[in-house]
């Protein structure tokens, strides 16, 4: 706290604590007392100045040399002082050099007072040290008091000001304030209604997981029961289509064989999607154990499956060095079988190149089967890999639409994805993720992850 009594503007009042400013005071009139410095080394006209100034009514503080008048500037400002020009010691000129000096007082007008030296060169040298008038004694007593009055006034218009301009801070201030306080609650009131809706969102999304992998495994059921039931009258259907055909050789007409042979050939692919839709209705139940799974070991043994298709297609197969993941070893055989089985039936005239990339992601497995073959439009890559989903015909590229079904449930099932960029007569790239090490899920995941 400031321990000067007086304020800056020499008003004799303690200032008001904190930082709240009364806005009644700050805009009127100051009505406390101005403080007046006289000095002079003669008491007689200290107690002459004090009955001249009495009527004004303010306080009047007394110094009978200029160093008790720098005395009292430490302690308390002045709107003015009236200063003897003759004092023994320090004269009137010198004290106010060093009160110029200090910066409180740099502006403090000051009227010297002087008999003896009434000439001009004194003059000039009071002003040109600051001091704002000069009179010679013996001084009209109403001309002095005048005087004094004009700084009296001046004293309380500047305190105003200085109120009214730290009011105005104050009040910007609070104005700052309260606008910071309402933007940061409704900022809060929005982070929260954003939550709710987050979390609200969250729930939903659970639940219905929860209603996809319910429906899902009673699908899976159900395809496994009815493609295990079908199987039966299927095949009573191929083999007395056998019998028929063998016992009636030679005795039918060629429209009656062909007929035959249709029939034939229908069973055969009913047989063969069967068979893909229990593969696809396994993939998701069957190993849930996962297992370190080196997938160089795997992709050795894929390429012996697939020896005849590359050989017959000429295909060339290259690879990164593969990693080891967390998983089911015969699963990601079938996934790596399906891929790079499709890069190379989906072949273009160019002799198939195929390439099977990883890079190593923060928390997972980037791996990809890149092929230079026919290539995907954009609008079918996602449906592709829906179970029976096909492109083309069998005439075309023999298949039942399963593979890419079985893919995506065993990528899913270990905690992946997958997905397939491509331009279409330059080749196809798939891409799926695999956890990594320690990031694997459990085999309560796992199993959770299969379900859905
Ligand atoms: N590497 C590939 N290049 C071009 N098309 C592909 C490729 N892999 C899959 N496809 C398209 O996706 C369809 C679905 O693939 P998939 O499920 O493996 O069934 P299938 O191989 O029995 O046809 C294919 O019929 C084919 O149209
Ligand atoms: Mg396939």
């Amino acid at each position: 706290m400031d321990p000067m009594p007086a304020d800056e503007n020499g008003l004799s009042c303690p200032r008001s604590a904190g930082p709240a400013v009364d806005p009644v005071r700050a805009l009127a009139l100051p009505t406390e007392k101005v403080s007046i410095l006289l000095v002079d080394d003669e008491p007689a006209n200290l107690d002459a100045l004090e009955a001249i100034l009495g009527d004004l009514d303010e306080s009047l503080v007394r110094a009978d040399s200029g160093r008790e008048a720098l005395r009292r500037l430490l302690k308390q400002d002045f709107a003015v002082i009236l200063m003897d020009v003759r004092m023994p010691g320090m004269d009137g000129f010198e004290t106010a050099v060093l009160i110029r000096e200090r910066q409180r007082s740099t502006y403090t007008p000051i009227i010297f007072l002087t008999a003896a030296f009434a000439d001009e060169t004194h003059a000039a040298r009071g002003y040109s040290l600051g001091g704002v008038d000069y009179i010679v004694k013996p001084f009209e007593p109403d001309i002095l008091r005048s005087k004094v009055a004009v700084f009296v006034e001046l004293a309380r218009k500047t305190e105003i000001v200085r109120r009214q301009s730290e009011l105005l801070r104050s009040v910007e201030k609070r104005e700052h304030e309260k606008e910071l306080v309402g933007t940061r609650a409704a900022f809060l009131a929005d982070l929260e209604r954003k939550n709710e809706e987050l979390e609200r969102n969250q729930r939903i999304l659970e639940e219905k997981v929860r209603e996809l992998a319910r429906a899902n495994e009673d699908l899976e059921q159900f395809a496994y029961v009815a493609s295990h039931d079908l199987q039966e009258p299927l095949r009573m259907v191929s083999s007395y289509m056998q019998l028929l055909s063998r016992r009636m050789q030679g005795r039918l007409d060629k429209d009656a064989e062909e007929f035959i042979e249709f029939a034939r050939d229908g069973a055969a692919r009913m047989r063969g999607l069967i068979e893909g839709l229990l593969d696809y209705s396994r993939a998701g139940t069957r190993a849930r154990e996962l297992e370190q799974v080196d997938c160089e070991t795997v992709l050795e043994q894929v390429m012996i499956d697939l020896s005849a298709a590359l050989q017959e297609s000429g295909a060339e197969v290259t690879r990164d060095r593969l990693p080891t993941v967390p998983g089911n070893a015969i699963q990601i055989a079938t996934l790596f079988q399906n891929l790079i089985g499709n890069a190379v039936k989906f072949r273009g005239a160019e002799r198939p190149r195929v390439h099977v990339g990883v890079e190593a992601k923060d928390t997972e497995w980037l791996l990809m089967v890149r092929d230079n073959g026919i290539g995907i439009e954009p609008r079918h890559l996602e449906r592709i890999f829906v179970i029976f989903q096909r492109l083309h015909t069998r005439d075309q590229y023999p298949g039942t639409g399963i593979g890419l079904a079985i893919c995506k449930k065993i990528v899913e099932r270990h905690g992946g994805r997958i997905w397939a960029e491509s331009s279409p007569g330059r080749g196809t790239t798939f891409k799926f993720t695999l956890p990594r090490q320690g990031e694997s899920p459990g085999p309560e995941q796992a199993a959770g992850a299969a379900a859905s």
